[in-house]
């Protein structure tokens, strides 16, 4: 049922886009608390040893079998797998529900702190001010739902038009942006004043604090980060010619991702040190921090108006990409048209924010097993559907698809000398890796 399927226009802006995908809030926000809560250092060397040693692999081989099926990720693993394999999609599809409707509550926190940044009412470096403003906008009943729901309906635009060309347009002007403001934030970060204990946090491993639960977050963290697990490099890469190097084009949007992450850890920490925040603040750490940051630099409003725009217009490229793949799904293989399914999709997710959004404040004390819905919703998604769909999909290309190889390199089977490797990670590495992490961690 795949219908003709629109080609990226270039090179780059494939990369763009994909990178778009990948870099956005999980980098900037989530990635700095989750070093924060897990020990810092240590756990920044765990989780690129993850992203190396299989968190690439899986990337490729989930963009892969996109490239080659050119379609959905349920109608994809079907023409190439039958079986039960269309679960895997389905899975995929289903996890982008639950991921979007807390993205889009993180993501509605940007759109207000463009607001408070623009007006100056945070021009302050004193931590309890900040902290005290975060918490009372994010327990606030009504105004961050109302965010999250202009920010699902921004999302909502952009894929009802097709994102093909309008993402890659702007993918290709607003990454190289936020590389240029991500690099003199962390400029002035690292030369404030009792920036060297935070840059001490991050950058040197303490390996007394790491456990089982470390490498359980590092997972989690690198298959959010790298969109993986949930159909969404699937369906991008099903936009991609077969005369692009996938490999290639994979390699540098994961260092993309990485070096952003990188940066933002670069960013934050010192900051959290010198003005004496407390790095295992968890969520809020972004938002709390950085205003400091601002309010401590010439032209700090500027800076800081910049800085949400880029970091809300980072979560748009992403939220854009997780919620394609559920409209590709639904639009490929049941033939509604892309605007109803958008719409009836995006309410669907707005719905699921709300308990999202009201679990910093009146809900904050219902909880389940010690989580809030919040913390419930993004452990489901991060610790557990995008893992398992990251498993599913290594042990699909490495057992099941028999052409994976072939269909890996251009001119024919296995003449990229990292082919064997690759297979190895995919076969064994990557599917004993993630369940022994996720074993070890929940059953600990
Ligand atoms: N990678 C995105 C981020 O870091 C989130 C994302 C997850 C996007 C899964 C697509 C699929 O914010």
């Amino acid at each position: 049922m795949s219908t003709a399927r629109e080609n990226w226009g270039s090179r780059f802006g494939f990369i763009m886009a994909a990178a778009g995908s990948a870099v956005g809030i999980g980098n900037i926000w989530r990635f700095p608390y989750t070093t924060g809560t897990n020990g810092g250092g240590a756990f920044l060397l765990i989780y690129l040893a993850i992203v190396i040693g299989f968190g690439l692999s899986v990337a490729i081989a989930e963009m892969l079998v996109g490239r080659a099926a050119q379609r959905n990720p349920v109608g994809a693993f079907r023409a190439l797998g039958g079986g039960a394999w269309p679960l895997v999609g389905f899975g995929g599809v289903l996890t982008g529900f639950v991921i979007l409707s807390f993205y889009i509550v993180v993501a509605g926190w940007t759109l207000a702190y463009i607001g408070f940044m623009a007006s100056g009412s945070i021009d302050t470096t004193d931590p309890e001010r900040l902290s005290q403003v975060f918490s009372g906008f994010v327990a606030d009943p009504l105004r961050p739902i109302l965010y999250s729901g202009v920010f699902m309906a921004l999302t909502a635009w952009i894929v009802v038009g097709g994102i093909a060309k309008g993402i890659e347009r702007w993918n290709k002007i607003l990454m190289p942006a936020l590389f240029v403001i991500l690099l003199v934030l962390v400029l002035r970060s690292v030369t404030l004043d009792g920036a060297a204990e935070g840059l001490a946090f991050f950058l040197k491993p303490d390996f007394g604090a790491v456990t089982a639960g470390t490498f359980y977050a590092a997972i989690a963290q690198a298959f959010f980060s790298l969109s993986i697990g949930m159909g969404t490099l699937l369906t991008y890469g099903s936009y991609l010619s077969k005369q692009e190097h996938l490999p290639k084009a994979t390699l540098t949007v994961a260092m993309i991702d990485t070096g952003v992450a990188v940066l933002a850890g670069l960013m934050i920490m010192p900051a959290v040190f010198a003005f004496g925040f407390d790095p295992s603040a968890g969520p809020g750490l972004t938002f709390v921090t950085l205003p400091a940051v601002f309010a401590s630099m010439p032209f700090g409003a500027v800076f800081g108006v910049l800085f949400f725009t880029l970091l809300a217009i980072a979560a748009l490229t992403s939220a854009v990409s997780i919620l394609e793949p559920m409209v590709s799904y639904v639009v490929d293989e049941h033939r509604f048209s892309r605007r109803k399914t958008v719409i009836v999709a995006s309410l669907i997710c707005f719905a699921l924010g709300v308990p999202a959004s009201l679990s910093f404040g009146i809900w904050s004390g219902f909880t389940i097993g010690g989580r809030t819905w919040f913390d419930l919703v993004d452990f489901l998604a991060n610790n557990i559907m995008l893992p398992l769909g990251g498993l599913f999909t290594a042990l699909f290309v490495g057992w099941a698809w028999k052409r994976a190889a072939y269909e890996l390199s251009n001119e024919g089977a296995l003449k990229l000398p990292w082919t064997p490797v690759w297979l190895f990670v995919l076969r064994f590495l990557a599917p004993l890796g993630i369940l022994w992490i996720m074993a070890s961690a929940l059953f600990a």
